[in-house]
């Protein structure tokens, strides 16, 4: 039972080798996986902005509590993209922020891609969303749903994967509570 190759491999990474930068080419490549993303009744409702400049890179690291563990990975990138949520674009139903979740596919289809693309990454949201917006220039109304810092790996540097529950403790058959356990599984 495996998973795809780039959702097997992708862990979160903040170390970055110094000195190796992302090409244009590949941020494009992951900037077209957000786009390309699907949306509640096609709304798209996001936006996405490359941070490269270090000083600027370092006003997006102080928009995070210190003692997140990603903020030496924003200074350390060789880009930052900055997710941004446009509510106004998107639809909220029965309290669901369906935004929201389509920023969160749009976030995760770029961190595969960036996998893929053999690119490090961490997704970071803990951060003071109006200071970043204000950070960015973003108009009135905008979110900044998350950051994610990117560069390589440095050699040899393989973070220890994070646990994950087990199937049995989440997944269940027909209805709550009832085991999902297919022959041969
Ligand atoms: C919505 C979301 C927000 C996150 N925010 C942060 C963050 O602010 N800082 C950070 O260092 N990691 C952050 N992470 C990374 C998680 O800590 C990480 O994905 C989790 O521990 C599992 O580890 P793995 O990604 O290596 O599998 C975030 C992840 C998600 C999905």
């Amino acid at each position: 039972m495996d998973v795809s190759t780039a959702i097997a491999k992708r862990r979160s990474i903040r170390k970055f080798e110094e000195g190796r930068e992302v090409s244009d080419a590949d941020l494009m490549t992951i900037l077209e996986a957000g786009r390309q993303s699907p949306s509640w009744k096609n709304d798209q409702p996001w936006r996405f902005v490359v941070v490269r400049d270090a000083e600027q890179r370092s006003r997006v690291a102080e928009c995070l509590p210190e003692t997140n563990p990603a903020v030496n990975a924003i200074r350390a990138a060789s880009a930052v993209i900055a997710l941004i949520g446009v509510p106004a674009e998107g639809e909220v139903h029965q309290d669901k922020p369906f935004w929201l979740v389509d920023c969160g596919i749009a976030g995760e289809n770029m961190y595969l891609q960036a996998t893929e693309l053999g690119i490090a990454s961490v997704w970071v949201s803990l951060l003071d969303s109006p200071r970043l917006c204000a950070v960015l220039g973003l108009p009135e109304g905008m979110e900044c749903v998350g950051v994610f810092p990117l560069g390589y790996a440095p050699e040899g540097y393989e973070p220890k994967p994070r646990g994950r529950k087990e199937p049995s403790e989440i997944i269940w058959f027909e209805q709550f509570g009832r085991p999902f356990d297919p022959a041969g599984s």
